[in-house]
């Protein structure tokens, strides 16, 4: 069983804090999809959210459902974090995490984010003042980390050291340095590196899981108790049972067909209109489909409708346009019709592929 502090999840599966994507209603698909042990917030301004605005409150927003939730806080030494840990928690926080690996300039340059990698003895500071204002409330405060600035300067080790001495109940660390941003491959050395330095303390592999057997490659390659899955969950939110099915059976369980995703893609639409306004909820989907998209073959069209799409019905339009569709290429004649012409490549035979529906077919 994996816990963080006192809070007992049920499977060492996180959904990472991706601004602009871990809304409310993503959060819910994920966890009706199954296989999620804690989905976090998109990071949170503390300014925002103490000051009431409407967009921070609306991404901090949390029902029944929606738990355990992490809320990831932003902000440096001199801003109210300790405040902020306090209204999270008040707002639903099973855990709250410390963003300290962000590299975009919005944060970084406010002295948030990957900046707090750059003065450990601060960072640890700033760190054990958010543990102290929430201590009473059991609520665990974890940190996400990247493995330093660049390089030349790797302080992840030691960092999480730092933070487990000061009541840190666990360390997510993004295999990758400040400066690379998400270029180059995860260095799974780097995370290990932090496993063997902390004493009791959980910490949790992030980078590159696009597949269930990435997530049980990172715990035997780096050692760590658990996973956080960021970009695989956006273009496949049913990575999580597929990757606790590999965690608990030995075998990841199946994916989804295409028309089980189309189903998925439009429950993920009703949960938008439920917890977002109509504008919102179109342009959601219209910024999420193709990242769907990257795990379905060709769909262009339904895309371009999505794009194009004014209003919820013509969302739903193109996703039930886009469904018919399927279902007609499950009509043998449809097929046989789209798969004339044979081409070569790789020394394999494949139909040619006129209709835009069909998979191709080896021969
Ligand atoms: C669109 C986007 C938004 C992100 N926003 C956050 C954020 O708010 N807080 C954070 O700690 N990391 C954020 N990240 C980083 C991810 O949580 C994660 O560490 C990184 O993408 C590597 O994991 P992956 O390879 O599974 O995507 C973001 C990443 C992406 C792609």
């Amino acid at each position: 069983m994996f816990r963080i502090g006192s809070v007992q999840l049920k499977t060492q599966l996180l959904l990472a804090p991706m601004a602009g994507y871990c809304d409310l209603p993503f959060r819910l698909l994920c966890r009706e999809l199954g296989g999620v042990g804690l989905a976090s917030t998109d990071l949170l301004n503390c300014h925002s959210i103490l000051r009431g605005r409407p967009t921070a409150l609306k991404l901090a927003a949390t029902n029944r459902e929606d738990q355990p939730l992490c809320m990831q806080l932003y902000g440096n030494s001199s801003d109210p974090l300790p405040e902020a840990a306090k209204w999270a928690v008040d707002h639903g926080a099973a855990v709250i995490d410390i963003n300290m690996g962000c590299p975009v300039d919005k944060v970084a340059k406010k002295n948030g984010g990957s900046l707090l990698l750059c003065d450990v003895d601060s960072t640890v500071r700033l760190a054990e003042r958010i543990v102290q204002a929430i201590h009473r409330t059991g609520v665990p405060v974890t940190a996400k980390v990247r493995l330093g600035w660049d390089r030349t300067r790797i302080v992840a080790p030691q960092l999480a050291v730092k933070l487990e001495n000061v009541g840190i109940a666990a360390i997510t660390v993004h295999g990758r340095t400040t400066d690379q941003f998400f270029k180059g491959n995860v260095d799974y050395l780097g995370i290990s590196e932090v496993v063997s330095a902390v004493r009791k303390i959980p910490v949790i592999g992030n980078g590159d899981i696009t597949e269930p057997e990435d997530v049980t490659n990172m715990m035997d390659l780096t050692g760590c108790r658990a996973v956080m899955i960021a970009r695989g969950a956006i273009r496949a939110p049913w990575i999580f049972r597929q990757a606790q099915a590999l965690l608990q059976l030995g075998e990841p369980g199946p994916e989804p067909d295409h028309d089980e995703k189309i189903r998925i893609i439009s429950r993920h639409f009703e949960l938008l209109m439920e917890h977002l306004t109509e504008r919102e909820a179109v342009l959601s989907m219209n910024r999420r489909v193709s990242w769907y998209g990257k795990t379905m073959g060709h769909i262009k069209p339904l895309k371009e409708s999505i794009r194009l799409a004014q209003s919820a019905r013509e969302v739903r339009q193109a996703l039930d346009q886009w469904q018919n569709r399927s279902n007609d290429r499950n009509n043998a004649a449809v097929r046989q019709e789209c798969c004339l012409s044979p081409v070569q490549k790789n020394e394999k035979t494949y139909r040619f592929l006129s209709c835009v529906d069909c998979d191709p077919v080896v021969i």
